[in-house]
C-alpha cells in the first residue's frame, strides 16, 4: 500500500530513542521529511544520521517548548508541519500519596502542556492547507490505570478527552487527531521500569513485549493520506493486554 507520505513534513517529539525513533524512521522510509526532537544532542544526531531525519534539540518540559519547537521545525523544513507526533519521556513513577505538587506540575508540563502548545502551533497551517495529522503517543494507562504510575494514569486519561474534543472541531478541515496507546514495548523506558519478557510476557496475551517497529507501523498508517477517515480514536498496540472492548 502506498501511504502517500512522499513530500509530507513531519515533526516527531522524543524521536532519538524508543517509540519516537521507530515512528520517525518509518515516516522517513515512506518518503516524509522528518524533524526529530530530544534533549541529548549526541544521541539525537546519531539517530538523525541513521534514519535520514533532521535533528532539533529541545526540552519539552520547559514552558512554551511545544510551540517553539513547532516554529523551529517549520524553519528547518522550510514549510509548515503536516504531521505532528507528540511524545516524550514517561513521567516519574509513584503512588498518589508519594507524589508531591512539584512532580504533578512537572508531569503536567511535559505530558500535557507540550501537547497543547504544539497542537496550537500546527493548527493554523494545517487548517489553511486543509490537511493535517496529529498523533499523540500516550499509553494503555490512559484506559486501564497501571500500578505505581499515578501521574501517567491521571494525565493520560484526561488527554484522551482533550484529543477527542479537538478531533471533532477540526475534522471538517481535513485534520485527523488520534491517540496511540502503547502497551509494554521493548524500549529504554521498560528497562527503566524493570520490565522485560520474563516478568511481563506471561501477563500479555501475545506472550511477549512488543517491538517499537510494530507500534510505528500503526503510526505511519494513521499519519498517511490513506487514513483520512479515522479520527478521534484511541488505539492500543499492546499484544491484547487491554481487556476493555
Ligand atoms: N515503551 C513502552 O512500553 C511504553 C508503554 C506505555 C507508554 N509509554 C510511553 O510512551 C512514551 C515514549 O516511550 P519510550 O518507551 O519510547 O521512551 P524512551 O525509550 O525513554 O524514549 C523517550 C524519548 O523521549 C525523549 N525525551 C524524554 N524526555 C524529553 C523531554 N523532556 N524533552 C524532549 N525529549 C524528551 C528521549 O530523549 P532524551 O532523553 O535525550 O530527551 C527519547 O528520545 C513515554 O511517555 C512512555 O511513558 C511507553
Amino acid at each position: 500500500m502506498d501511504l502517500q507520505l512522499k513530500g509530507k513534513s513531519a515533526l516527531v517529539f522524543g524521536g532519538s530513542r524508543g517509540l519516537g525513533r521507530a515512528i520517525a524512521a518509518e515516516l522517513a522510509r515512506e518518503g516524509a521529511r522528518v524533524v526529530i526532537v530530544s534533549r541529548n544532542e549526541a544521541a539525537l544526531r546519531q539517530t538523525a544520521d541513521a534514519t535520514g531525519c533532521l535533528p532539533l534539540a529541545g526540552d519539552l518540559s520547559a514552558p512554551g517548548a511545544g510551540g517553539e519547537l513547532v516554529r523551529a521545525a517549520s524553519t528547518l523544513l522550510d514549510r509548515p508541519v503536516d504531521i505532528l507526533v507528540t511524545n516524550t519521556g514517561g513521567p516519574p513513577t509513584g503512588s498518589f500519596q508519594a507524589t508531591d505538587a512539584a512532580a504533578w506540575t512537572k508531569g503536567f508540563q511535559g505530558l500535557w502542556m507540550s501537547t497543547v502548545d504544539s497542537i496550537q502551533a500546527v493548527l493554523p497551517a494545517m487548517k489553511a492547507n486543509r490537511w493535517g495529522r496529529i498523533l499523540a503517543v500516550t499509553s494503555v494507562a490512559a484506559k486501564e490505570p497501571q500500578p505505581g504510575l499515578v501521574i501517567s494514569n491521571g494525565l493520560r486519561a484526561g488527554l484522551l478527552g482533550m484529543l477527542n474534543t479537538l478531533s471533532r472541531e477540526v475534522a471538517a478541515a481535513g485534520i485527523t487527531v488520534n491517540a496511540l496507546l502503547p502497551g509494554y514495548t521493548n524500549t529504554d523506558r521498560m528497562a527503566e521500569l524493570g520490565v522485560d519478557n520474563a516478568t511481563m510476557g506471561p501477563k500479555i496475551p501475545a506472550g511477549r513485549l512488543g517491538e517499537p517497529e510494530e507500534f510505528a507501523a500503526l503510526a505511519a498508517f494513521l499519519a498517511s493520506t490513506r487514513a483520512s477517515y479515522i479520527t478521534g480514536q484511541a488505539i492500543a498496540v499492546d499484544g491484547g493486554l487491554l481487556h476493555s472492548i
